[in-house]
């Protein structure tokens, strides 16, 4: 079932409140294999999915085939209530391509200014994602902004400097953009090297802004675990990973006990799918034919996610999420 992103986070937030706290996984799509593991996962562990595209995404494998490959997901899988989502949005044309595709939901980081790479002023943040709200909320349309930036670099985005969200201002900007979620900055990074020394997380930033903004949907970014058994893979198999880290699960799960709704997840994605392609070529040296190793990559990601969805207590909440669609939410926003 196809719904907002706002339906799926609003039966967080409510399980928050109701002192049960569980966070939704938002998982990065970019080909077949990905959203036949994503969904599989969400099927077997009866959870609701927030799938993400990236700007990439869209370019690697094409507008259409990839609104296609979501969209067979989501009629195969009716019983799973599944948000579209925009990762890292930076300009009203990506916002307007994504919802004229049929998005139910959009991040605008106005943390960056549209190069995605050079930190903006609050003032230009404020700005920018206001007009996306205005735009995307009378289509019904949830959406993410950006308070604060991640460090790192990945494929081109982020600025590679942390500012950590201030939780004070933070209540400034939600209350002049009208965002539905924020992602905060927490110490977190995208990719697979994220810290040098042991992974800190700023849970005070999570706990005093979850206190301000007790509405608001929480987002980590760059939330990836860089799990061990994949580095070994990919290592043990002719890759070079060495230094790789990421976010354990058991910081994750701390950070939803202090008010995280969204965890975003890529870098996982693409490391259990190279783990599983490397070891499958190197023990099968004679196979040529792709839906050979690509079916192990499927069913290793498949197998990754049903962990997270595990850990951040998404297994089983399906049914929780309210049927909030497009229409529904339009009504709704209108109103407001
Ligand atoms: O935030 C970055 C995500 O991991 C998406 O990465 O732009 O390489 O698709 P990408
Ligand atoms: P990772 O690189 O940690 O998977 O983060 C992904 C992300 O934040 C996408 O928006
Ligand atoms: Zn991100």
């Amino acid at each position: 079932m196809l719904v907002t992103s706002k339906a799926i986070l609003e039966a967080s937030l409510r399980a928050h409140k109701e002192g049960r706290p569980f966070a939704v996984g938002a998982y990065n799509v970019n080909n077949m294999e990905q959203m036949q593991g994503i969904i599989t996962a969400a099927q077997e562990t009866k959870s609701p999915v927030i799938v993400q595209v990236s700007r990439g995404a869209l370019k690697y494998a094409q507008d259409k085939y990839l609104i296609n490959i979501i969209n067979a997901a989501v009629e195969l899988a009716p019983e799973i209530p599944v948000a579209i989502h925009l990762d890292h949005g930076n300009s009203m044309d990506a916002i307007k391509r994504a919802i004229d595709l049929g998005f139910t939901s959009v991040m605008i980081d106005g943390s960056l200014m549209e190069d995605s790479k050079t930190p903006s002023d609050f003032e230009y943040n404020v700005k920018i994602t206001s007009e996306v709200v205005k735009y995307a909320h009378d289509r019904g349309v949830s959406v993410e902004g950006e308070l604060g930036t991640l460090g790192g670099i990945e494929d081109g985005v982020g600025s590679g400097k942390t500012q950590l969200t201030d939780p004070d201002q933070a209540v400034e900007f939600v209350e002049r953009t009208g965002v539905d979620a924020l992602a905060i900055s927490i110490g977190t990074s995208h990719g697979a090297y994220k810290f040098k020394g042991e992974p800190k997380i700023a849970f005070a930033i999570i706990e005093k802004t979850r206190q301000l903004l007790p509405d608001t949907y929480l987002v980590s970014h760059g939330s990836s675990s860089v799990p061990e058994e994949h580095l070994a893979l990919i290592n043990q198999y002719g890759g070079r990973m060495e230094a790789a880290k990421g976010v354990p699960l058991e910081a994750l799960k701390k950070a939803i006990q202090y008010g995280i709704n969204k965890i975003n997840v890529d870098t996982d994605i693409r490391l259990a799918a190279t783990g599983a392609v490397r070891k499958f070529l190197a023990e099968n040296p004679e196979a040529f034919d792709p839906r050979a190793y690509l079916k192990a990559s499927r069913a290793a990601i498949a197998d990754e996610i049903k962990k997270r969805m595990e850990a951040f207590g998404t297994a089983g909440q399906a049914a929780a999420v309210p049927q909030w669609g497009l229409e529904e939410m339009k009504t709704a926003y209108k109103r407001n």
